[in-house]
């Protein structure tokens, strides 16, 4: 049986290395030197088709499980669900104005930097969240039976980063995990 909290752990591992990457793009700009904006943006498709696609609706169907068994869990449920509808707006948002600095629009580098500083704030701030306040209790409050149900909603829906098709999908963002 696929242990749903330890895949939830593996998922924040698998987009740890990809904030990595964005950072670093982002230092460079900092820098004064010239960002790879391409990517940036294969980095954020990997955040939208797996993070706000995949991982946060899963996080979402083990919180509807658990909603209820447990007033205090209730409450950071509550502030969990809110951040992830705030981190899907974020998430587009930073896409997309890097998606308009990749077709040569002018954008203030200044902007850019800003941006996707808060949004890699915003994501570490809420993956700490839930691996120091949600995770054991969710490890304690989930049955077998909730385990079994989410997982086999999720089966087919893996991490785009141990698919076969990871070096043809995201090529740029294979070679510079490779170098990490
Ligand atoms: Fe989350
Ligand atoms: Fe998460």
């Amino acid at each position: 049986m696929i242990n749903l909290i330890e895949q939830i752990r593996y998922d924040h591992i698998s987009m740890s290395r990809i904030l990595l990457i964005i950072e670093h793009e982002l230092t460079r700009l900092r820098s004064g030197e010239t960002a790879n904006f391409d990517l940036i943006l294969e980095s954020m498709r990997y955040m939208i088709d797996y993070g706000e696609t995949v991982h946060h609706p899963k996080e979402d169907a083990i919180m509807d499980c658990v909603y209820g068994r447990n007033h205090k869990v209730d409450e950071f449920i509550d502030a969990i669900r809110e951040q992830h509808n705030r981190m899907d707006t974020k998430s587009t948002q930073f896409y997309k104005l890097i998606q308009m600095a990749s077709m040569d629009q002018f954008i203030k580098r200044q902007e850019i930097i800003d941006s996707g500083e808060n949004y890699l704030l915003l994501q570490r701030n809420h993956m700490r969240l839930e691996e120091e306040k949600l995770l054991g209790e969710f490890s304690l409050l989930l049955t077998p039976e909730d385990n079994t149900q989410v997982s086999q909603k999720f089966i087919d829906q893996k991490d785009p980063q141990i698919k076969d098709d990871f070096k043809k999908v995201f090529s740029g963002l294979y070679k510079s995990l490779l170098g990490l």
